[in-house]
């Protein structure tokens, strides 16, 4: 059975017809069979030597599932959809050692090293390869009647995937709000997080599902706002590595290593973020901006230029928004402000 109704794409389904395919599909009959000896990709028909996929999931199953790039997220996603229950059927990867490491955490799964290749075995297939390389792999790939296929990415469309479209296929997106760190910690973390979907009803719904059954709730984004809900993410994950990175370099200054910085400010980071879920962001605002105190900012300068010069952007720009949320709170007087502006400005 097919997971998605054959056909024209264009066409709106006749609800006659749409009832009469349910049936048929919950008897698990083929509802396009191709005539003895050829197969079909689209509109093209082809002779019988060439390959067809063959699988098929039953009524009311998840579809088969090929993931395009062992990388961090692919394997994550193989390995949860897998413990989840539904059928990874292959991976597609360039390296040996990545594709035979994913094969040993997914049963079952076979390996190919083309992408091409695993669109013979599977229904849904799901390209977890960077965002730069997702034009040109789904313009040499194109789907089989009846398939789907979805990237990961944050940053692009669904409508990337469109050179791989034929009639009767689907494209869409499935983002998971996760840092794909490490598989097993990706895999935890999976539970709880938001996934962004994007696709056709029909699609979207067999997404929501999907990230259902890795513990993932799925959100539709508004047209138009991706981009913004990605630059939050990143700022959240990446943006916050870089913010630890220049903390742990002042903690070396005042003697502390990684572990021990990350011990002592990483705590006080958990106490600000418990803070900001309690009482909003602005009013847990602490520290020398609100409080107006000059000076201090005037010494940590200093010794930022002395001692961590790297590390001096990201704190003037963290000090910039600081000032203007102290300003948005009524707390520091405009001249104060003022004065801790010109501060921050000063040449090194
Ligand atoms: N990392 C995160 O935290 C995160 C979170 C959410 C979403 N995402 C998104 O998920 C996608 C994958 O990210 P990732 O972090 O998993 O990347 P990654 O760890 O670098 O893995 C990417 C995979 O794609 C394969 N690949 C690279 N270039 C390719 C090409 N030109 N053609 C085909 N395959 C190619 C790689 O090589 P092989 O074929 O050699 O295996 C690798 O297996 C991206 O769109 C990213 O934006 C990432």
């Amino acid at each position: 059975m097919r997971a998605w109704p054959p056909g024209d794409d264009t066409a709106s389904p006749d609800p006659v017809d749409e009832a009469a395919f349910r049936e048929l599909r919950e008897r698990g009959i083929d509802l396009d069979p191709e005539p003895p000896g050829q197969h079909r990709h689209g509109e093209t028909v082809h002779p019988s030597d060439h390959a067809h996929p063959h699988v098929h999931s039953g009524p009311g199953e998840p579809p088969v599932v090929g993931i395009v790039g062992a990388g961090a997220v692919g394997t994550a996603l193989g390995v949860a959809l897998s413990r989840a229950g539904w059928p990874v059927g292959a991976i597609a990867s360039r390296d040996p050692a990545r594709r035979d490491r994913f094969r040993s955490l997914v049963p079952g799964s076979r390996g190919f090293g083309e992408a091409v290749a695993l669109l013979d075995e599977v229904e849904l297939v799901i390209l977890a390869v960077p965002d730069d390389a997702l034009p040109a792999l789904a313009g040499s790939l194109r789907l089989y009647s009846g398939q789907a296929m979805i990237h990961t990415s944050g940053a692009l469309g669904a409508e990337v995937l469109e050179p791989a479209m034929a009639a009767g296929t689907q494209v869409g997106a499935f983002h998971p709000l996760v840092a794909f760190a490490d598989t097993e910690l990706s895999v935890a973390a999976l539970r709880g997080a938001t996934v962004a979907i994007e696709g056709d009803d029909q699609l979207a719904e067999l997404l929501a599902g999907m990230a259902e059954a890795v513990g993932a709730h799925a959100v539709r984004l508004a047209p138009g706002t991706k981009a913004a809900y990605h630059a939050a993410a990143v700022l959240a994950a990446g943006g916050f590595i870089a913010l630890l990175d220049a903390i742990a370099q002042l903690g070396r200054v005042a003697g502390l290593d990684e572990a021990g910085s990350l011990a002592i400010y990483g705590r006080l980071s958990e106490q600000t973020l418990a803070n900001t879920r309690a009482l909003g962001i602005a009013r847990s605002l602490t520290g020398p901006i609100i409080r107006g105190d000059q000076g201090t900012l005037e010494r940590h300068l200093d010794t930022l230029r002395a001692h961590a010069p790297e590390a001096l952007p990201l704190y003037r720009a963290a000090a910039e928004r600081e000032i203007a949320i102290a300003e948005g709170r009524g707390a520091l007087a405009p001249a104060a402000a003022e004065a801790m502006r010109r501060s921050l400005a000063r040449p090194d």
